[in-house]
């Protein structure tokens, strides 16, 4: 059993945080329910949430997990989907995070396989998302996995896109339009530009450490002992696009909570479930941490990580001329 994060002693603990409720209620703005997911959002009403984003389980063989076959995992994952579609308002949002699950070496990308569970149930595709990062295990007999997906679905065709909230500079703001009635002048928006569905942030960064660097493990200011954690900036830019301040967010499989700290950054309300206690406990003491100022947070579209020192050389051994290689 691992102890919790615990960042100050009962005595000293004093602070703003709203009461964290184990149940829904009408009143509650934070939920956090440690259980099954599926029995969970069977008692949530219809209509709520503006925002259901996600990472459910991959069935992988994950510590919290099971492996089985992918059509029973499938349609395990249907009945939640049945009740998530009737827990999302009209206007709402579904982000489904997903890599892939592999077996006797073949990927099978989860996205194509719950793209048409979602549209079976009358959502829209607005966008796949490629989550893209720098880190992670080496392949030998395949590429080397660099990105995964978020599938972003709506319910309907009037739904909340708040573009302006995530764009991000521009590389030339300074560009003139050549023609036209706006010719000479600024041709982008001072605002910035659309992020597009390429989004690189930084994430398993922590992972690659913990087999190569273990003195440097901690170097993601996010990391917990979870072993499948998302990073809080990737919801923040969900939050910010397609809700407002005050809605519901949802994550039915929470984990440590990262997406019900970034809805609480941006004034939402959260709902967050888990099976496993232990990732509740440590989901409601990041919540805490939050709101005293204590919660180590990788600040959004910070510069990605760039490699210094020892790491980035190329290693002594590979310099005598008898190692082929890349680098000048
Ligand atoms: C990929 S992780 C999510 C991690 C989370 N996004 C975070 O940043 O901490 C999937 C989570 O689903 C939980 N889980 C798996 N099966 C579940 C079920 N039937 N009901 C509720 N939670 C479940 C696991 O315990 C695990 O924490």
């Amino acid at each position: 059993m691992v102890t919790p994060l615990k960042l100050w002693s009962d005595e000293e603990y004093k602070d703003d945080t709203p009461p964290i409720k184990d149940l829904f209620t009408h009143g509650s703005s934070i939920v956090a329910y440690s259980g099954n997911a599926y029995e969970f959002l069977c008692t949530l009403p219809s209509g709520l949430a503006q925002l259901i984003i996600t990472s459910p389980p991959y069935n992988v063989g994950k510590e919290y997990e099971t492996r089985v076959k992918i059509q029973e995992y499938l349609s395990k994952q249907e009945k939640v989907i049945d009740e998530l579609v009737r827990i999302l308002s009209d206007k709402g949002s579904i982000c489904w995070q997903v890599g892939n699950y592999v077996e006797n070496g073949e990927s099978f990308p989860l996205d194509i396989f719950y793209y048409g569970l979602f549209k079976d149930r009358g959502l829209k595709l607005r966008n796949r998302i490629i989550w893209r990062y720098n880190h992670g295990l080496h392949m030998s007999k395949r590429f080397s996995g660099r990105y995964e997906t978020i599938l972003w679905f709506t319910k309907g065709d009037d739904y909340i896109f708040n573009l302006d909230s995530v764009r991000v500079p521009s590389k030339y703001p300074g560009k003139r339009s050549h023609k036209g009635s706006n010719k000479g002048k600024p041709s982008g928006n001072p605002m910035g530009k659309n992020p597009s569905d390429i989004w690189d942030i930084v994430v398993e960064q922590w992972e690659e450490e913990v087999w190569e660097i273990p003195q440097v493990k901690a170097a993601h200011p996010e990391k917990t002992e979870h072993p499948a954690q998302y990073p809080i900036e990737l919801v923040e830019r969900c939050v910010l696009a397609l809700t407002n301040e005050d809605d519901w967010i949802l994550d039915p499989y929470c984990g440590v909570g990262s997406s019900l700290i970034a809805g609480l950054k941006h004034n939402c309300k959260v709902i967050g479930c888990d099976k496993e206690i232990h990732y509740i406990e440590i989901a409601k003491e990041r919540i805490k941490a939050f709101y005293t100022g204590q919660l180590p947070i990788r600040p959004i579209e910070r510069e990605l990580y760039k490699p210094q020192g020892k790491v980035s050389r190329v290693p002594d051994e590979w310099k005598t001329g008898d190692v082929k290689h890349v680098y000048n």
